[in-house]
C-alpha cells in the first residue's frame, strides 16, 4: 500500500465528496472528483470554491491559500480518468450496498493494488462491499462528519478481509490531514457516533411524537444541557463525573437508569402519524421559520469554527 500519498480521488460529488475534496485540496493534495454528470460537477466545484473561502474569511486558511487550493482541484465524470494515477480514493456515493459494490468493483478493476479505497458510508459493512474487489485488503471504511472540511472526526474500520496496513495507512493520512482518527476495533452498522445519533434521535422523535414537548423545546434543553458540555465531555466521562466515580455512578444511579430505559421508545422505523406530528412540529421551529437551510448551515459552520478554537484539552 502507498505510504506517500499525494494524489486523491473523490467518487461522488455530493455534500460529502464536496467536503472531502475542500479539505485534501486546502492541505494540499491534487484532487479530482467524480460524479454522474457535467452539472453535478459545475455546482460541486462550486460548492467546494465557497467551502475554501469560507475557511480562508474564518481564519481556517490563510490569506491566499483558497485560490491556491482552488487551483488543486479538476473534475471529471470518467470514472478510469478520476482514478488513474491516485494514491488514495475516498468514494462518496449514496449509502446503499448495490451503490457502493458496483463502484467499489470498477475501482478495483482499474487502479493498481497498493491504491487505499476507501468509503465515505455512515453505517455500511465494509465487509460486504469489500467482496465485489479482487484485492479487498485494500478497501476500508474512513467515515467522515458533516461539514467534512470543518469537523475533525473520522471513523476508520477494517473488514474481515482489510489489511492492518490500509487501516494504519488511513488512520496516518487522517492524522495529517488535521483529523481526528478514531479506529474501531471491529465493525458495526453505524460505527460509534452514528449509533449514538440514533439513540438520540429516536428519542427526540418520540418525545415530540407523543407530545411530551415541542421539537423546539427538545432541542432548546439538548443545547442548553448536554449539548453544551458535548465539545469536550463524552457521555462516558459525563458518567464518571456524574457521581463519585463511574462504580459509584453505576450503583446509584441503576435504579433511575432502568426505568427510563424501561420507559424508552424501541421502534425501528418512523411511523406515518409520527412522521406528519415531528414534521410538523420541525416546520414551526422559530430559526426554521425564519431562516433557509442554507443561512442555518452557514451559522452552524461559524458557530463550530468558533468551537474549533477552544483548546479542548483538560490540562
Ligand atoms: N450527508 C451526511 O451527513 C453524511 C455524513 C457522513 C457520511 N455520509 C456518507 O457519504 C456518502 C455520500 O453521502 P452524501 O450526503 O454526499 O450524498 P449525496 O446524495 O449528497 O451525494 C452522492 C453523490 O454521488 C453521486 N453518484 C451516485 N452514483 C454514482 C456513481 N456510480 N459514480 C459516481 N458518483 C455517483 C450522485 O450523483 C451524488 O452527487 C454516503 O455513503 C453517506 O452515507 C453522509
Amino acid at each position: 500500500m502507498k505510504n506517500n500519498i499525494k494524489k486523491v480521488a473523490c467518487i461522488g460529488s455530493g455534500l460529502i465528496g464536496q467536503g472531502w475534496a475542500t479539505l485534501f485540496a486546502a492541505k494540499g493534495y491534487e484532487i479530482i472528483m467524480q460524479d454522474l454528470s457535467e452539472d453535478i460537477l459545475k455546482s460541486a466545484v462550486e460548492q467546494v470554491a465557497l467551502n475554501l473561502n469560507f475557511m480562508e474569511d474564518n481564519g481556517r486558511l490563510q490569506l491566499g491559500e483558497a485560490a491556491t487550493a482552488y487551483k488543486r482541484i479538476r473534475a471529471t465524470t470518467d470514472l478510469a480518468e478520476a482514478v488513474k494515477g491516485a494514491d488514495y480514493i475516498q468514494e462518496s456515493v449514496p449509502d446503499d450496498y448495490p451503490s457502493k459494490r458496483k463502484v467499489f468493483k470498477e475501482m478495483d478493476a482499474l487502479v493498481p493494488c497498493d491504491t487505499i479505497l476507501a468509503s465515505s458510508s455512515s453505517g455500511l459493512l465494509m465487509s460486504e462491499i469489500q467482496k465485489v474487489a479482487t484485492r479487498p485488503e485494500r478497501c476500508v471504511m474512513a467515515h467522515p462528519f458533516l461539514p467534512v472540511h470543518l469537523l475533525p472526526l473520522v471513523e476508520i474500520v477494517g473488514g474481515e478481509q482489510t489489511a492492518s496496513e490500509t487501516v494504519d495507512l488511513t488512520y496516518n493520512l487522517m492524522a495529517k490531514l488535521g483529523k481526528t482518527p478514531v479506529r474501531l476495533k471491529k465493525e458495526v452498522s453505524g460505527y460509534i457516533v452514528n449509533r449514538l445519533q440514533a439513540a438520540i434521535l429516536r428519542e427526540a422523535v418520540d418525545l415530540v411524537a407523543s407530545g411530551v414537548a415541542s421539537a423546539e423545546e427538545v432541542d432548546r434543553a439538548f443545547c442548553s444541557g448536554m449539548g453544551l458540555r458535548d465539545p469536550f465531555i463524552g457521555p462516558i466521562l459525563r458518567a464518571h463525573l456524574a457521581g463519585n466515580g463511574i462504580e459509584d455512578f453505576l450503583e446509584n444511579y441503576a435504579d433511575s437508569y432502568r426505568l427510563r430505559w424501561e420507559s424508552m421508545a424501541t421502534w425501528h422505523t418512523v411511523s406515518p402519524s409520527m412522521r406528519e406530528i415531528f414534521v410538523k412540529n420541525v416546520n414551526e421551529m422559530s430559526i426554521v421559520r425564519k431562516h433557509s437551510l442554507e443561512k442555518i448551515k452557514n451559522w452552524r459552520d461559524k458557530m463550530l469554527v468558533e468551537i474549533l478554537k477552544l483548546d479542548r484539552s483538560c490540562r
